[in-house]
């Protein structure tokens, strides 16, 4: 009887403690969402420092991202054999403007993804550092210093590998570029005509100017012409440091005679993206751009977590079932008749899976 009385007194208590407690939560989440919202808090928020977190590097850092194997189920029945054909003819030298404080930050992890699909691929800095390896120019560090970094990183580029490359791709460190469609695009034309591509803004020069963010890529005589042509000549090319460097160099290479090249694909699809792929995509009035070739090169503002996810995304994973090919009838008939004749590497037989 005592502990019957007991327990429903404890089962009345509970209830009233229950309800308290309910009401409590709720007063107390109802104030906090007051409070929040009117100074601009949001769980939008509250997931975006989640994420800011989850990828903050220097807690949790990039564990290494496991590479493609041939050995891969989804993988097995790859035929590489015309993306590893154009490696050999149309080979790209890239190189990557960064900056000291980002080597470890952004520039390594440009290197661990996109960046070494490159045919070769250089870090200009004003530091040192072997392990990229990056380059020590002899300019100032800084924003305002950026034309000057341009100049002095395609003299160094033409004095040391110009023979080593067809093409020169110039990079930010938060550039993400797609190499193999950058070979494709520039599989049809010759390194010997002076030519240069990326995403043109139509200011500041009659043809315009290629985005430096989205990267621009100069053909070998293009190069020549910048390094002997244009740089000693002050009136056409800006001698000092400063200016903005995309401007600048489109001016330049205008004054010289190199051409900004029409980049979209055979449907007038852009390759190259001055932002990221979600903006290009979803805004309407981004529509300008000419969103989104299915063949695409490059995009901008992409964080160092993004590329490795951007790589698992293209390189990775597979809608299964779906076989996508290479559509030699892209490429100059040349090049697609000496692909044509290729022994197909598949890289191991389909039917013998499993
Ligand atoms: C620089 O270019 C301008 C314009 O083409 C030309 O008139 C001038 O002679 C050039 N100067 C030198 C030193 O080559
Ligand atoms: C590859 O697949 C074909 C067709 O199924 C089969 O005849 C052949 O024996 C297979 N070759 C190997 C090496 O498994």
């Amino acid at each position: 009887m005592y502990i019957n009385m007991l327990q429903a007194e404890g089962r009345v208590m509970g209830r009233r403690f229950f309800l308290t407690l309910v009401i409590g939560i709720s007063a107390g989440f109802s104030f906090a969402y007051i409070l929040l919202t009117s100074t601009g808090f949001s769980r939008d928020t509250a997931w975006h420092n989640y994420r800011k977190s989850a990828r903050d590097f220097k807690k949790h850092p990039i564990a290494a991202v496991g590479e493609h194997s041939p050995d891969e189920p989804a993988h097995r029945d790859e035929d590489r054999s015309v993306a590893d054909e154009l490696y050999k003819k149309v080979r790209v030298l890239c190189w990557v403007m960064t900056q000291p404080k980002n080597h470890e930050s952004k520039a390594r992890h440009v290197k661990a993804t996109w960046g070494k699909r490159c045919n070769k691929i250089i870090f200009m800095s004003t530091e040192k550092d072997p392990s990229l390896p990056s380059i020590k120019l002899p300019v100032k560090e800084g924003r305002k210093f950026l034309w000057g970094k341009t100049k002095a990183a395609f003299r160094y580029v033409y004095k040391h590998h110009r023979r080593e490359a067809d093409w020169f791709f110039k990079a930010d460190d938060d550039t993400y570029v797609v190499v193999e469609n950058l070979r494709h695009m520039l599989a049809g034309y010759d390194t010997e005509d002076p030519l240069y591509f990326g995403y043109r803004f139509k200011r500041f020069s009659p043809q315009g100017y290629m985005s430096g963010g989205a990267g621009y890529i100069l053909s070998r005589a293009a190069l020549d012409r910048f390094v002997n042509k244009g740089l000693p000549n002050t009136t056409l090319c800006r001698g000092d440091d400063n200016g903005i460097e995309d401007a600048e160099m489109g001016k330049c290479l205008e004054n010289i005679g190199v051409p900004a090249m029409d980049s979209r694909d055979e449907l007038k699809r852009g390759r190259f993206f001055p932002l990221t792929p979600d903006v290009h995509l979803l805004r309407s009035q981004i529509k300008k751009f000419d969103c989104c070739s299915d063949h695409a090169v490059s995009f901008h503002y992409i964080e160092p977590q993004v590329m490795y996810e951007l790589d698992y995304l293209i390189y990775h994973l597979r809608p299964y079932g779906i076989e996508h090919g290479s559509d030699t009838s892209t490429l100059p008939k040349t090049l697609a008749g000496s692909i044509a004749t290729l022994p197909r590497r598949r890289l191991n037989n389909a039917s013998a899976v499993i």
